[in-house]
């Protein structure tokens, strides 16, 4: 083990770190495609800002003999997804790219949808179908971001495993209610 051929070495590393420093923390070894990275996430963004609404809208409109537990649900991941949003906006800041709080398009740009739904029954089902979506498309990112950009990744895993645990509260509400 004379030297470290996968590393470079500490000359190099240091100048190319003085080159483009308005960069910040996008630096020269960052192997990704930066702007479909970013295009990805600001996807990612509208699509949780809709789930935001949708989970908002059911919390205030949670009514019958179960909706205290579920509306308390529907809150909680409601909360959730705009925790999800804020963490997403700040890695497309630091990518020195800019996240599209645009309404206009949201919808388009969004993976899931907005559905208001009537029974309580009828939002866990959409919001269930809404999850799905949101786990299979943050999966494909992880898989398109790989090894290219492993901070974007581990804030996308961060966000998948907890849809998954979204879409289990809701089939086990579902369950509960018999439905
Ligand atoms: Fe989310
Ligand atoms: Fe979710």
């Amino acid at each position: 083990m004379a030297d470290q051929p996968f590393l470079t070495d500490i000359k190099t590393l240091r100048e190319r770190a003085r080159q483009h420093i308005e960069n910040g923390a996008v630096t020269q070894g960052y192997s990704a495609d930066r702007e479909t990275v970013i295009k990805l996430l600001n996807e990612a963004l509208a699509t949780e800002i809709v789930c935001v609404l949708r989970y908002r809208r059911h919390y205030f409109m949670a009514s019958g003999i179960n909706a205290e537990s579920v509306a308390a649900e529907f809150l909680q991941h409601s909360n959730e997804e705009q925790g999800h949003a804020d963490q997403i906006s700040q890695r497309i800041v630091q990518l020195q790219g800019e996240p599209n709080f645009n309404p206009e398009g949201l919808l388009t740009r969004s993976h899931a949808e907005y559905v208001e739904g009537t029974s309580l029954t009828d939002m866990i089902k959409e919001d269930l179908v809404a999850e799905r979506i949101a786990i299979d498309s943050y999966r494909e990112m992880i898989n398109y971001v790989g090894n290219d950009d492993t901070t974007t990744r581990r804030m996308l895993e961060g966000i998948l495993a907890m849809e998954e645990e979204h879409a289990d509260d809701l089939v086990n509400l579902l369950q509960e209610m018999g439905a």
